[in-house]
């Protein structure tokens, strides 16, 4: 079996200003020699700034998304390479949050996983099911499809991260059993085109639920929302993976 480097990153989302920055520089702080892949990923308008500030560290920074095209007339859009350029070196695409507000199919979040591996970002590929697909049984059809149209060919360890996100367990305080995590990822992890590729769940995940996620077969990781916002709560789970 590879050995797959365990990742846990964080998903700062439509939040942060100039004085959440010392919470990025706590985490670096906290974290010298972490036995993980530590990511952060702010808002586009602080990357610069955590950029210099954590210069040295071993903490890598992340965009939330990115446009497929390299550039051009695209208002408010951002490019894979302007993250790049702006100290990222991976891309959050096809989140469910971008799914749902901007309409994002999967078609769209494959062309912006390739422009992110043109740029030289690693892609962190977010799938995941609906309440009403879960509660109708589809789950595993739905991430099926979702893997199958959201992951370029080309796909391999060292460009793609998987995130299986429920919808209806992101920033709920709801998670799956362990079975049902087992379940979803361990049929995920047949499916992908390289198995050195990271799989991490994302959805709620806590100081208090990490170990028990982590200790799930086929979990590389976490993708964390709200408890990666405060050095204080996303220590416990960085220290939670290393001990996994
Ligand atoms: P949450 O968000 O940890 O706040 O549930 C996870 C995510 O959306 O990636």
């Amino acid at each position: 079996m590879p050995q797959r480097r365990k990742i846990a990153a964080g998903n700062w989302k439509m939040n942060g200003l100039a004085d959440s920055l010392g919470e990025a520089r706590a985490i670096a702080a906290q974290h010298p020699a972490p036995g993980v892949d530590i990511v952060l990923c702010p808002p586009a308008t602080l990357l610069a700034r955590m950029r210099d500030l954590l210069a040295g560290s071993a903490v890598d920074l992340g965009g939330q998304d990115c446009h497929m095209a390299e550039g051009g007339a695209h208002t408010g859009d951002i490019s894979a390479p302007m993250l790049a350029d702006a100290g990222a070196r991976h891309v959050i695409v096809g989140h469910s949050e971008r799914r749902t507000d901007h309409g994002e199919t999967d078609t769209q979040v494959a062309a912006k996983a390739q422009a992110a591996w043109a740029a030289g970002l690693g892609a962190i590929i977010c799938l995941g099911e609906t309440l009403s697909e879960r509660d109708s049984g589809r789950t595993l059809d739905v991430v099926a499809a979702q893997l199958t149209g959201s992951l370029p060919p080309g796909a391999a360890s060292g460009n793609t991260v998987v995130a299986y996100e429920p919808v209806w367990a992101i920033g709920t305080g709801r998670t799956p059993t362990p079975e049902e995590i087992a379940s979803v990822h361990g049929f995920l992890r047949a499916r992908l085109p390289d198995p050195g590729i990271r799989l991490v769940y994302g959805g709620s995940v806590n100081a208090a639920n990490a170990a028990a996620i982590f200790a799930i077969a086929d979990v590389d990781g976490a993708l964390v929302g709200g408890a990666s916002l405060r050095a204080a709560d996303f220590m416990p789970i960085v220290q939670a993976l290393e001990r996994a």
